[in-house]
């Protein structure tokens, strides 16, 4: 098939066959990634811009790695070194980025629904890479695709995402991800921090860790963000560690070839343990590894307008 979207702005939007194509693409594409010359020609003349405001590491880092491996143009925006520190508003910027005619925009903002916002006054492509509490589409699919290479499928799967669902755009990507593509999604956290009626996206939802994490074939943990204690939305983050903590104990009741995943940045010793975050069920370097191949896909077939 061919890929007719000009934006990839989430997850929710996208057809079982457009995620089948991106990870197949993906798939095909890791393999330059190993080469002693990791460089294609693919998108030559073409000039990708990174516009985060927010901070990153794995994003920004795979998604430029990804362009520069298919010989894209990379340029990178951060806010505290743009002029929107002296005014100018976001849509400024990008018309006077636009007026230098790049082909894609990667954007990362706080605020939900930038990266629509901006897709609707560019004709360069924008490729949304984590928007406020709404969607993360991209590591929803270096996700699949590191479930995909473990498992071999999704569809039947029992996928228990841990921790703060409320405020995850990688919760709700991967809840239409793996929906969409046959997985059972289970959410755990405190009720502080699973929305109300999120069952109405055919997620089930415990509040006890140990309900679940038996029949789990991946346990994806996520970061506590430390902010919520602020927020009282959290006793205390020990406590959250007694009681939502992945760690060793608690493995012990997972089946014996569960994955862990975790999008990144950790809080070693408060969502997971360190030898769990670094045990053999760990899959969390392979996510970063994946993190460029799907980024190269995503730029591939965007850069093909
Ligand atoms: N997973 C993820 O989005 O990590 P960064 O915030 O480091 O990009």
């Amino acid at each position: 098939m061919s890929f007719k979207r000009k934006d990839l702005l989430g997850i929710r939007d996208l057809e079982v066959d457009e995620i089948e194509h991106i990870l197949e693409m993906a798939a095909s594409l890791k393999e330059i990634n190993t080469r002693t010359i990791k460089k294609v020609p693919t998108l030559r003349g073409k000039t990708v811009i990174h516009l985060f405001y927010e901070p990153s590491t794995r994003t920004r880092t795979s998604f430029d790695i990804a362009a520069k491996r298919l010989s894209a143009d990379t340029y990178s925006i951060t806010a505290s070194a743009s002029s929107l520190v002296k005014g100018e508003t976001l849509l400024d910027t990008l018309k006077n980025l636009e007026a230098m005619k790049p082909d894609i925009f990667v954007i990362r903002h706080t605020a939900s629904g930038t990266p629509h916002r901006m897709a609707r006054h560019t004709s360069a492509s924008v490729i949304n890479a984590g928007d406020g509490m709404h969607e993360h589409p991209s590591q929803a699919l270096l996700d699949m695709m590191t479930i995909l290479e473990h498992k071999k499928r999704l569809e039947g799967l029992n996928v228990l995402i841990v921790g703060d669902i409320t405020h995850s755009r990688v919760a709700r990507s991967n809840i239409w991800g793996l929906g969409k593509m046959g997985a059972k999604v289970i959410l755990c956290g405190p009720k502080t921090l699973i929305p109300p009626e999120i069952e109405s996206l055919g997620v089930q939802v415990c509040y006890r860790v140990e309900e679940a994490i038996a029949d789990a074939d991946v346990i994806m943990v996520l970061r506590l963000q430390k902010e919520r204690q602020q927020q009282m939305l959290l006793p205390s983050l020990r406590e959250y560690s007694i009681y939502y903590g992945i760690n060793r104990e608690r493995l012990g009741k997972a089946k014996q070839d569960v994955l862990i995943m975790h999008p990144g940045p950790m809080n070693r010793g408060v969502e997971i343990s360190p030898d769990v975050a670094d045990g053999p069920h760990s899959v969390i370097l392979d996510q970063v590894t994946n993190g460029v191949a799907v980024r190269m896909a995503l730029l591939y077939l965007l850069g093909q307008k």
